[in-house]
């Protein structure tokens, strides 16, 4: 309980700060953190996280269904950086017994929970197994349904694991996309060419569409599915507040 009301005032602490000033805590408080880079803006992330620790470690979750723009982007990202990236694979059985019962696209026909657990969530639980912390690009501009109230730092009891509590932050959780976009523009980092074509949020080529003016960018996920509450369970944490 200390523990909690701790991360709780830090986080009161933090949220007035730059992302540059959290990532700088976060990482002279965790030498076994990385950076969960899903190979679109946040690569903001890296950008400034690379500043501090040249060889900051960073993991994608490689579903087997991004575009084929996103993989190369983060081969891009790998080389420009000179980083190493942990591109996670699901567990092929897993993936295999999903499409032999139900095809490749059976997330149009139920949902997207299935797929996205064995495709995005079981990974990143395994790999989250191996590490202290972890730091998201997540945003509360990006979601008002699911994100408007996403902390800076929190204990993430969605994904802890067995051997001690695991941290998460969200750096960017107060930066607007504008100002995502500004630093990216000003630092000349390099960016998924995909945001060039009307794709604002991106994720798996099946599940992500461009939008037009107008349109918030979650509409351009899971779109034939409800409105309101578009995750995928990579950021459980974040209903388990409500
Ligand atoms: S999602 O839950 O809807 O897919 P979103 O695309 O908004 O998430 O991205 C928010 C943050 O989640 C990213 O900045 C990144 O930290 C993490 N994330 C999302 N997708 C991936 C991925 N494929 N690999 C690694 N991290 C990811
Ligand atoms: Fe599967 Fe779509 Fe989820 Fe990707 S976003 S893991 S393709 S349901």
């Amino acid at each position: 309980m200390t523990e909690l009301l701790d991360t709780v005032d830090l986080d009161k602490q933090l949220q007035e700060q730059s992302p540059q000033q959290i990532l700088k805590y976060a990482l002279s408080e965790y030498d076994n953190i990385c950076i969960s880079f899903s190979g679109a803006e946040d690569v903001v992330l890296i950008e400034m996280a690379h500043k501090i620790r040249p060889d900051i470690q960073v993991f994608c979750l490689d579903t087997g269904r991004l575009h084929p723009e996103t993989y190369q982007f983060i081969e891009t990202v790998r080389k420009h950086y000179k980083i190493d990236i942990d591109v996670v694979s699901p567990d092929g059985e897993a993936v295999r017994a999903l499409v032999k019962a139900k095809g490749l696209f059976s997330f149009y026909e139920d949902n997207h929970q299935e797929c996205c657990g064995i495709r995005k969530i079981a990974p990143l639980q395994r790999k989250l197994q191996g590490v202290d912390a972890w730091i998201t690009g997540q945003r509360k501009d990006q979601s008002p349904g699911t994100r408007a109230q996403i902390p800076v730092i929190q204990d993430d009891k969605a994904f802890a694991h067995e051997r001690g509590p695991l941290t998460k932050f969200n750096p960017l959780a107060n930066w607007t996309s504008q100002q995502v976009w500004d630093y990216i523009r000003a630092f000349e980092v390099p960016y998924n060419p995909l945001h060039d074509r009307g794709f604002v949020s991106i994720g798996c080529e099946p599940c992500t569409r461009p939008v037009g003016p107008g349109q918030h960018e979650r509409e351009g996920r899971w779109w034939w599915e409800e409105a309101t509450k578009k995750e995928c369970g990579l950021h459980a944490v974040n209903f388990e507040r409500e």
